[in-house]
């Protein structure tokens, strides 16, 4: 069965051009809830670590650059079948291929510029919420 939370991310460039309110309440009418957040700033080791799976990828340093470029936004969202629900609701990841009234279709500039990350399966929401919450902050109510 799918599980009901997954992890998300506003990313340096929507976070820093002051869009995290307006994402946040969009995902929160699309039926999310918060249940976990914090704002920081990604050392280059920690989303070296964070990304290590597209260690291999040609933009991954770029990747790296941006993500440690300013402060972020991680976020843990609970809704029914969370991980694709929220995929759907951020939309692809290039903005010129996002469906309207997308996360990224409204916010992102570009594939890495694209204001927002959210896990792709079930295993990696676990693993990225563990990332960035300790285990007391991940017991929900
Ligand atoms: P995200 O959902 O955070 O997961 C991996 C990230 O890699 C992705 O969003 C993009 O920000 C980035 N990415 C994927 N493809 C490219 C690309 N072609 N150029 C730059 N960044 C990319």
């Amino acid at each position: 069965m799918a599980g009901n939370t997954t992890l998300t991310i506003v990313k340096p460039d929507a976070f820093g051009a002051d869009k995290a309110g307006k994402i946040i309440a969009l995902l929160e009418e699309k039926g999310f809830k918060v249940k976990a957040a914090r704002v920081m700033h990604l050392t280059q080791k920690q989303a070296g670590e964070f990304y290590a799976v597209h260690s291999a990828r040609p933009f991954y340093g770029e990747l790296v650059e941006f993500m440690t470029s300013g402060p972020c936004m991680p976020l843990v969202l609970e809704k029914d079948n969370a991980v694709l629900a929220l995929r759907d609701a951020i939309g692809a990841t290039d903005p010129a291929e996002a469906a309207e009234g997308t996360v990224r279709k409204l916010y992102a500039e570009s594939k890495g510029r694209n204001a927002i990350h959210a896990s792709d399966s079930d295993e990696n929401a676990a693993r990225e919420s563990r990332f960035f919450f300790s285990e007391t902050e991940l017991l929900f109510g």
